[in-house]
């Protein structure tokens, strides 16, 4: 790597801009294989705690020791958890987004915008889009489960950026239901979604579809009159509206 590379990469992953001379307390690191091995505790430090943060998990997640007990009996050398092999093979995708492909942006914005491990984490150690989190409770426990888990989700971690609370996440995962003939999970899910965001057309047309699919016809016709009250130039609901004759 060369010390350009290394210093974009420190810089991403916010730890000091400048890159101390190898001399000036460098430590020697073992088992550093992205990172350089003679990097400063002080900024080593810096990019573990920001790993801690931006994945919302502990030092022993990714190294051997166990939580409680002081730091210096852990063995940060060592690579048995998975969790640390998995981390390292993401710092080197982070150090060719930046450094390549970020780099070889033409006309590019200044400052330049750079990828860390947040930009996609958000303080989540899995960063699964909320939609398919929802679709797969679904699929395996039904819609009152994931319309639980919705509710779980929004009670831990509304407003940070851990996950998309938008009505898109809960017409996806409807939508992806629908789609899987599951019709009366997407109800389920339809009434959180009406719960959080009655006043949007694309809701209500979403829960019509989700009725349609569960057999209600009779409710799907309401749910698209409901959407064309929001939106008389809905297109989608006039076209279900039409088809089932309700229009
Ligand atoms: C998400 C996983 C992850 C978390 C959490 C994490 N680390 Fe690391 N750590 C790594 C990886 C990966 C490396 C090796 C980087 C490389 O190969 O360049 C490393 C290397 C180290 C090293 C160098 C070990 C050596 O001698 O080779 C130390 C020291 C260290 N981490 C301390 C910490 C501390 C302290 C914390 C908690 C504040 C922490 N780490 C949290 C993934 C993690
Ligand atoms: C471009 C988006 C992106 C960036 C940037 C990113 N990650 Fe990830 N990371 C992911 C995705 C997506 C997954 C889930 C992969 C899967 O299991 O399907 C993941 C998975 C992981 C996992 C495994 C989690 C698990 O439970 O299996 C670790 C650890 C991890 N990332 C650490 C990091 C660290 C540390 C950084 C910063 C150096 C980072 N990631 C930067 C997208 C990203």
């Amino acid at each position: 790597m060369t010390r350009r590379s290394v210093r974009r990469l420190l810089t991403a992953l916010g730890a000091a801009a400048v890159l101390a001379p190898a001399s000036l307390a460098a430590q020697d690191h073992e088992n550093l294989q992205v990172l350089p091995s003679d990097i400063p505790r002080p900024q080593l430090s810096a990019i573990m705690r920001g790993f801690t943060q931006a994945l919302g998990v502990r030092c022993s997640t990714c190294h051997v020791g166990e939580e409680g007990q002081p730091l210096s009996t852990y063995d940060m050398a060592s690579d048995d958890k998975p969790m640390k092999r998995k981390a390292r093979e993401m710092l080197r995708m982070v150090q060719a987004i930046n450094g390549e492909y970020l780099a070889e942006l033409p006309d590019r914005g200044e400052p330049a915008v750079r990828v860390t491990c947040a930009t996609c984490h958000g303080g989540l150690r899995r960063p699964e889009p909320l939609a398919d989190v929802l679709t797969k409770v679904a699929m395996d426990d039904g819609g009152d489960a994931a319309a639980a888990r919705y509710r779980e989700l929004r009670a831990e971690y509304f407003g940070g950026r851990a996950y998309d609370f938008s009505s898109g996440s809960l017409t996806g995962a409807m939508e992806a239901l629908v789609g899987e003939e599951r019709g009366a999970d997407a109800v389920a899910l339809g009434r959180v979604a009406l719960e959080f965001h009655g006043e949007s057309t694309v809701v209500h047309t979403m829960m019509g579809q989700a009725l349609e699919a569960a057999g209600d016809t009779e409710a799907a016709v309401a749910a698209y009159r409901q959407a064309l009250e929001l939106d008389p130039d809905n297109r989608a609901a006039q076209r279900r509206l039409e088809a089932l004759g309700g229009g």
